[in-house]
C-alpha cells in the first residue's frame, strides 16, 4: 500500500472511531466540552444529534475516555433492543452478575442497588447509547424510568444519546414528551468547516507519522470540501483513495485529478456536491471587487473632463426655475 510510499506508519484516513485521531476543533470540540461539562454538573438526560459520518461515535469513545475514575460508564452500541434487554445489557455493564432471565421489577431493583452502591463509592454513573435513533418507543419509556433513580440530592445515572436526525423525530411523537423534558442538555454536531478542514488533514496525515511537504494542494482541498461538504467519514474515504490514486501514478502531492477519481468511484458521493466552494465565493468576491475598483478609477479619471459641463447645466435649470422670481422682484 501507500504507506511506505508516503512515509506514513498507520493509514491516515481510517474510517474506524479511532480516539487517538480525535481531532479537536470546531463543533466537535464544543460538543465535548458540553457534555463534559453537563456530566460534571450531574445532568440527567444529554442528547446529541448529528448527521451520518458527522462523528457522533467517535465523539461518544472520545468522551468515555476522558471521563476520570469518578465516573463509572456503561455503553450500549447497539440499543436497538427491547426493554427488558436494554436494562440486562445495562446491568452487565455495570457489573450485575444476573442469575437468568430476571422480571423487568427485578432488573430495575437490581440496578438501582448497584447505582446506589457506585454512589456510596463517590461514583457517578453514566450510561452513554450510540445509534440511539434505533432505539424504540419502549425502550425511550425505559430509559425515561432510569432516570427517576435518585437520592434525594442527584440522579443516580447519568444518560447521553448519540444519534442521528430522525432521534429528534422520534422524540417529537406526543407520547414521549415527557422524556423530551427531561432532556436538560442538547447539542447538534455538524461538518467540518472550510477553515478546519486542512487543519483536519495536518493533523490526521501528522497522527500517521507523515512528515513531508504539504500532500493535499489546495486545488485538492477546495475539490475535497465541495464534494465531501466536510462530512468527516467522506472525507476519509476520498482522502484514502485519493493516496491511492497518486500512489498508482508515483506521485508525491495530490491533486484535484486525485480527488476527482476518488469521487468517481465513490457511489454514495456522486451528485452530492456543494455548487460553490467558500475559496469560489472569495474569489468573486475579489473580482467584482476589482472590477468595482476599476470603475471608480475610470470614474474619478473622466468625472473633472465632465464637472464643467455638468455645472454649466445645473446652473441653467436652476436659473430658469428661479426667473419668475428675479421677475416679480424687478
Ligand atoms: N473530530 C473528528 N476528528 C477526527 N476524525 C473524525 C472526527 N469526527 C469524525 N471523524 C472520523 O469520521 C469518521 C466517521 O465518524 P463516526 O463513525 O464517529 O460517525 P458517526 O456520526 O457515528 O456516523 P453514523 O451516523 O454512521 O453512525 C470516522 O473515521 C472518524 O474517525
Ligand atoms: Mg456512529
Amino acid at each position: 500500500m501507500y504507506l511506505s510510499f508516503f512515509g506514513m506508519n498507520e493509514n491516515p484516513f481510517t474510517i474506524t472511531p479511532d480516539t487517538d485521531f480525535f481531532f479537536s476543533y470546531g463543533k466537535h470540540l464544543e460538543a465535548l466540552n458540553v457534555l463534559l461539562v453537563a456530566l460534571h454538573l450531574g445532568e440527567g438526560f444529554i442528547k446529541v444529534t448529528g448527521e451520518v459520518g458527522t462523528g457522533k461515535t467517535l465523539l461518544c469513545r472520545k468522551l468515555m475516555n476522558t471521563l476520570d475514575d469518578k465516573f463509572e460508564v456503561a455503553y450500549i452500541p447497539n440499543p436497538s433492543l427491547k426493554p427488558d434487554a436494554l436494562l440486562m445489557a445495562l446491568a452487565e455493564e455495570l457489573g450485575i452478575v444476573l442469575e437468568g432471565n430476571e422480571s423487568q421489577h427485578k432488573l430495575f431493583k437490581c440496578i438501582n442497588q448497584r447505582l446506589i452502591e457506585l454512589n456510596a463509592a463517590g461514583k457517578h454513573c453514566v450510561l452513554c447509547l450510540d445509534e440511539a435513533q434505533t432505539i424504540t418507543e419502549e425502550g425511550l419509556e425505559c430509559l425515561r424510568l432510569l432516570t427517576n433513580l435518585e437520592t434525594e440530592k442527584q440522579k443516580l445515572l447519568l444518560i447521553v444519546l448519540f444519534g442521528q436526525p430522525e432521534l429528534d423525530r422520534q422524540l417529537s411523537m406526543p407520547s414521549l414528551r415527557q422524556l423530551r423534558q427531561r432532556i436538560t442538555f442538547s447539542y447538534q454536531l455538524s461538518a467540518i468547516d472550510w477553515k478546519g478542514l486542512n487543519a483536519y488533514l495536518v493533523y490526521r496525515l501528522l497522527k500517521a507519522n507523515y512528515r513531508g511537504d504539504r500532500l493535499f494542494m489546495p486545488d485538492a482541498v477546495e475539490e475535497l470540501y465541495r464534494t465531501s461538504q466536510g462530512i468527516p467519514r467522506l472525507i476519509n474515504i476520498l482522502c484514502h483513495k485519493a493516496l491511492i490514486a497518486a500512489y498508482g501514478r508515483g506521485q508525491k502531492t495530490v491533486h484535484r485529478k486525485h480527488i476527482r477519481m476518488a469521487v468517481k468511484d465513490t457511489e454514495c458521493i456522486q451528485g452530492r456536491y456543494l455548487f460553490f466552494t467558500p475559496r469560489f465565493v472569495y474569489g468573486a468576491i475579489g473580482v467584482i471587487g476589482a472590477i468595482t475598483v476599476a470603475l471608480g478609477v475610470v470614474r474619478y479619471d473622466i468625472l473633472p473632463k465632465f464637472t464643467p459641463a455638468l455645472y454649466a447645466k445645473t446652473d441653467q435649470v436652476i436659473a430658469s426655475k428661479t426667473s419668475y422670481i428675479r421677475e416679480e422682484n424687478q
